[in-house]
């Protein structure tokens, strides 16, 4: 039975490249946002929203790449309601063997009002006339109802029904500010279902964010109500307080038939591996108690639980770790493993790397066992958070030595490789971590400023790596840098690097106007 023709069946759309990639340090670059891309893909997502092909060279040029290699989930690019976004976007995902234009505009009288400054007729014409060039370029587009939640009904109606004629397949109504409680956003849905007369026609589809806490709340009283696709991210991630979790979503819906008697076709197996993923990526953590890929999810503290939980399983918990692909941390390899036997383990993490990020990963993974005596899958994916992966590397770690202590101020001799050259400075500071942070400031003077140092364990023991999260921002731009190693130092001053070439690249995208949504 084809999907649109089952029921039950749920349409996921995950958003974490596009709305997921716009919260702050979030950017990812393009080999992150393939890695990225190829996992939502194994893992039966059946929407992979890309980008904004717009919105920079970089964001199209990543559409372009995950459109040329994913080719079993429909690849999505966005694109406001005019003529230069509708084509770039239909560009950008041209490769692609399932495509789709997702195109939208602001409904909302507010956002008419203060934010496009039209007039309510004028949207609704440029509703037909978006959705009308992007069907002229592909079969499947989305139409999006911008603060859709905060929109009067009967204009709501008109516009839904109109992008419809026009050709919308897929018919959005985002709950934009997180505004919306589950009871009124599910009667909205019910009453665009029971109100506007061509409606079976399309997919009807939800995108909430979570600025009450009720984004998945409010997206599941949407299916019951009528949804058929779910817009979601990755962790939450996502403007502001996040979008839908992608994982809680999947797995509300997995864990209660009896309420919720709907299916997906996600493999939640690899739901751990791509939370993971991402936060390692983007360098975002994710809080030890949120539901289903916390740290802390499957974890039972107390006495009175832990004696349940071997008595059976079942008392203290609704669903297995093993589910979710939560199992013990594996072995990886040993020091003496090859580059065969590390190439399989970067496969089945979920990384899709060009040779050259593999070599450079496969030494740090070497210079690692060396150090290190078990190493997880935990410690190779904190090792490609880091500068090794990805991003063009104008500067380059090369080593660190570091005096500190309690008698005498610190200083750090730093080595970096900066366009080539092989450059050196002696540094002092506060602290030793000031000491690093200046001596890369001399070496490389940048203007961005520091917004959070963070330090977390990888895995345990004091042999652990330690795993360093750097953001930085420069003129309203953020970006995070990962950085791990043995020696918490190092990893600062690798996590500072990579946060400075993130930022390097970034500083040649320019955002148009008003280009968040
Ligand atoms: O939150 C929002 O309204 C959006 C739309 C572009 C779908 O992200
Ligand atoms: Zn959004």
């Amino acid at each position: 039975m084809s999907r649109k023709m089952d029921q039950d069946r749920i349409i996921i759309f995950d958003t974490t490249l596009r709305d997921g990639e716009q919260s702050p340090g979030a950017s990812m670059n393009l080999e992150e946002k393939l890695t990225v891309a190829a996992l939502l893909e194994e893992m039966g997502v059946d929407v992979i929203e890309a980008g904004f092909p717009i919105a920079s060279n970089g964001d199209f040029e990543a559409v372009s790449k995950i459109a040329r290699t994913v080719t079993r989930s429909t690849v999505c690019g966005l694109a406001r309601a005019t003529r230069n976004d509708i084509e770039r976007c239909a560009e950008a995902i041209g490769p692609a063997p399932l495509k789709r234009i997702h195109t939208f505009i602001s409904t909302s009288p507010l956002h008419m009002k203060y934010k496009l400054q039209m007039a309510p007729e004028r949207v609704l014409a440029a509703v037909t006339d978006s959705v009308r060039l992007a069907r002229d370029l592909v079969e499947d587009v989305e139409w999006s109802a911008e603060d859709g939640s905060r929109s009067d009904h009967d204009f709501l109606c008109r516009c839904v029904e109109a992008a419809i004629a026009a050709g919308a397949r897929t018919i959005n109504i985002p709950d934009t500010v997180g505004y919306a409680v589950p009871e009124e956003y599910a009667a909205l849905i019910a009453m665009l279902v029971g109100r506007v007369p061509n409606i079976d026609k399309a997919v009807l589809s939800v995108h909430c964010h979570n600025d009450l806490g009720l984004a998945v709340a409010n997206s599941l009283a949407a299916v019951k109500a009528g949804a058929r696709q779910v817009e979601c991210t990755i962790n939450g991630l996502g403007e502001r307080a996040g979008n839908a979790a992608l994982e809680e979503i999947v797995m509300g819906l997995k864990t209660r038939p009896d309420r919720l008697p709907y299916r997906t076709g996600v493999k939640t197996e690899l739901i751990t591996r791509a939370s993971r993923l991402v936060s390692t990526i983007t360098g975002i953590a994710v809080q030890p108690n949120k539901a289903i890929v916390g740290k802390n999810a499957f974890a039972h503290e107390s006495g009175i639980h832990q004696d349940g939980m071997l008595k059976n399983a079942q008392t203290y918990e609704i669903m297995t770790p093993e589910s979710v692909g939560l199992n013990q941390s594996t072995l990886v390899l040993g020091k003496h493993s090859g580059r065969a036997a590390f190439k399989a383990k970067l496969k089945a993490l979920g990384y899709a790397l060009g040779d050259n990020a593999v070599e450079d990963a496969f030494r740090r993974f070497k210079d690692l066992a060396d150090r290190k005596k078990d190493v997880f899958d935990e410690d190779v994916q904190a090792l490609l958070g880091d500068a090794g992966v990805g991003t063009v590397q104008r500067i380059r770690f090369l080593s660190l030595d570091v005096f500190c202590g309690s008698k005498q101020p610190p200083y750090a001799d730093l080595e970096l490789e900066i366009d080539g050259a092989p450059r050196q400075v002696r540094a002092t500071g506060d602290g030793p971590v000031d000491a690093i942070f200046r001596a890369i400031h001399q070496l490389f003077q940048h203007s961005a400023r520091l917004q959070l140092f963070q330090v977390h364990a990888v895995t345990q023991g004091t042999d652990a790596q330690a795993e360093v999260t750097v953001r930085l921002e420069e003129e309203g731009k953020t970006v995070s840098g990962q950085g791990a190693d043995t020696d918490t130092l190092v990893a600062a001053a690798r996590a500072y690097v990579n946060a400075l070439n993130k930022l390097l690249v970034k500083r040649e995208k320019t955002a148009p106007e008003a280009m968040t949504a």
